[in-house]
């Protein structure tokens, strides 16, 4: 059993990450869509909300599952699961330079590979930040993002 880790924050997850997650199931026997917390961090979705819609949105999907990170070292986290592989899907140069060093800390604390995957040309521009900040001030994103995360972006306006 072949098994891979997509971590994130997934706040919330988006069209660009479903389709990095689907090529990591076709490489892997099982990949788990790992949703991190970040105490520093403040985000416009509670874990569990983030981890609902990533969940209703991969359900039809076979040999994906959904879960928390939990606190510590993502190293440590993919050891306990037994993924031998993090993937990581990659937009920029900048996306590589800040991945790097953490993919080969990871690699030196316990072993863990990391696989990136370059990004769909037509989706190379779309963050979970960039994706909130239009859509609070007004604009459409629902091209870019699963149905289960429109429905609960809202209206819009000011968050
Ligand atoms: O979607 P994000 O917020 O960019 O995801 C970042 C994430 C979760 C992949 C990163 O913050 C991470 O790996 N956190 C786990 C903590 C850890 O192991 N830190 C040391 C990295 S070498």
């Amino acid at each position: 059993m072949r098994r891979a880790v997509c971590p994130g924050s997934f706040d919330p997850i988006h069209n660009g990450h479903l389709e990095v997650i689907a090529r990591a199931a076709s490489l892997f026997d099982e990949v788990i869509v790992a949703v991190s917390t970040n105490y520093a961090k403040k985000y416009r979705f509670t874990l569990e909300e983030r981890i609902g819609m990533a969940r209703e949105t991969l359900a039809s999907l076979r040999g994906i599952v959904v879960e928390p990170v939990g606190e510590g070292l993502l190293a440590e986290y993919c050891r306990r699961r037994g993924a031998s592989a993090i993937v990581k899907g990659l937009r920029s140069s900048s996306d590589f330079d800040y991945e790097l060093p953490m993919a080969t800390m990871n690699r030196q604390l316990t072993g863990v590979e990391t696989v990136f995957l370059p990004a769909e040309g037509h989706y190379l521009h779309l963050s979970s930040t960039l994706i909130k900040e239009v859509h609070t001030l007004g604009g459409d994103v629902s091209e870019f993002v699963p149905k289960s995360v429109l429905r609960r972006l809202g209206s819009g306006g000011a968050v």
